[in-house]
């Protein structure tokens, strides 16, 4: 027989790449809005394999309503926090993924920028129709913050990471022009320390600093501090209260990673109180579920998006195809494009 693949969610244009293969069944979520799990774990069982969205938790409950035939499970995501990466090893069923999406570099900077610059509040305030109002005229110090660039009166602007992997170096590399010279970093709790590459790092981009560093020194130093690492238990919550009360008052921090690393009631209390700037956040504790009356939607010096950070045609157009073909390495016991675990 065939081997069934269920697919959580239509694909747009990549469609074609699933409906016009024959050696295979395909169970497609016909609805466009995220997979309801009851019609997931109906539809599952005896599958071989299945392609899920980060909103689709990869777990013994799955596992356990798709039965013994399931042998690969390929999410069109670079993340991989809905997916217990343990259980998937201990049985034996391969896992795909999408990195090198570094999309999410281009939106850190935005963000950045438009956190340092107060935008969101800004932006709001023309579509209330605000501007008109003599109080929102052009005023000297109106909308101001700190800015991402170095200046002449502030000539060194330091940048930090909290993990370092290919996101949050291509991020590094999109700031260089707005004259960055200092970068630190704090790696994830697992990851060790890369000299070499460091070096190279620090030569391509003529930083005069780049140093890992603890989270401590990170915290108390960084200007702008940008939070990439991968989530899960090992990075939960590293930006708490305590992180938080030792970074500068004037100072942004930036999630586009996972909302599980950033404490939001800490981060509310921080901004309400002014421990730091200003934030941009892709990504909350708790989402999708954000309303108007979260801490976080009703700070002005936050500014947020809805988890977008891989949002262009181009680069969902190659997840889409690339989590297919990774579908398929596992389905037919080939190479993966990019298998986790086995880079
Ligand atoms: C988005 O967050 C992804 O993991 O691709
Ligand atoms: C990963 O997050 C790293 O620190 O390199």
């Amino acid at each position: 027989a065939r081997p069934k693949v269920v697919i959580c969610r239509h694909l747009g244009p990549a469609m074609p790449l699933l409906q016009d293969r024959k050696d295979i069944e395909v169970v497609l979520w016909p609805e466009d809005r995220s997979c309801e799990r009851s019609w997931l774990l109906d539809n599952i069982r005896g599958a071989a394999g299945v392609l899920v969205l980060l909103g689709d938790k990869v777990n013994e409950e799955l596992l356990e309503a798709a039965g013994p035939n399931l042998r690969v499970v390929s999410t069109m995501s670079v993340g991989y926090e809905h997916i217990d990466l343990p259980l998937m090893a201990r049985r034996k069923i391969r896992v795909g993924y999408t990195p090198d999406v570094l999309t999410e570099a281009d939106l850190s900077v935005m963000l950045a920028l438009m956190a340092g610059r107060n935008d969101g509040a800004a932006y709001s305030l023309v579509r209330n129709g605000d501007w008109a109002k003599p109080k929102f005229a052009w005023s000297p110090f109106t909308f101001c913050g700190p800015q991402l660039s170095a200046t002449p009166s502030s000539p060194t602007r330091t940048v930090g990471f909290l993990g370092f992997g290919r996101i949050a170096q291509a991020t590094l590399a999109r700031l260089i022009p707005f004259g960055i010279t200092h970068c630190l970093y704090a790696g994830s709790p697992s990851s060790r320390p890369d000299t070499a590459r460091d070096a190279a790092l620090q030569a391509t981009h003529k930083l005069k600093v780049l140093e890992r560093v603890d989270a401590d020194r990170l915290a108390r130093e960084s200007d702008v501090l940008f939070v990439l690492t991968p989530g899960g238990t090992e990075t939960y919550h590293l930006v708490d209260a305590a992180f938080l009360r030792k970074m500068k008052p004037m100072s942004v921090l930036i999630n586009t990673s996972r909302g599980s690393v950033v404490d939001s009631d800490a981060l509310a209390t921080a901004l309400r109180e002014k421990w730091i700037w200003g934030a941009g956040l892709d990504v909350v504790e708790g989402e999708p579920l954000i309303t108007e009356d979260h801490p976080l939607v009703k700070e002005p010096q936050c500014v947020m998006v809805p988890h977008i950070g891989s949002a262009t045609f181009q680069t969902r157009l190659d997840m889409a195809t690339r989590a297919i073909n990774n579908l398929y390495g596992g389905l037919f016991g080939e190479d993966m494009p990019a298998e986790l675990g086995r880079q």
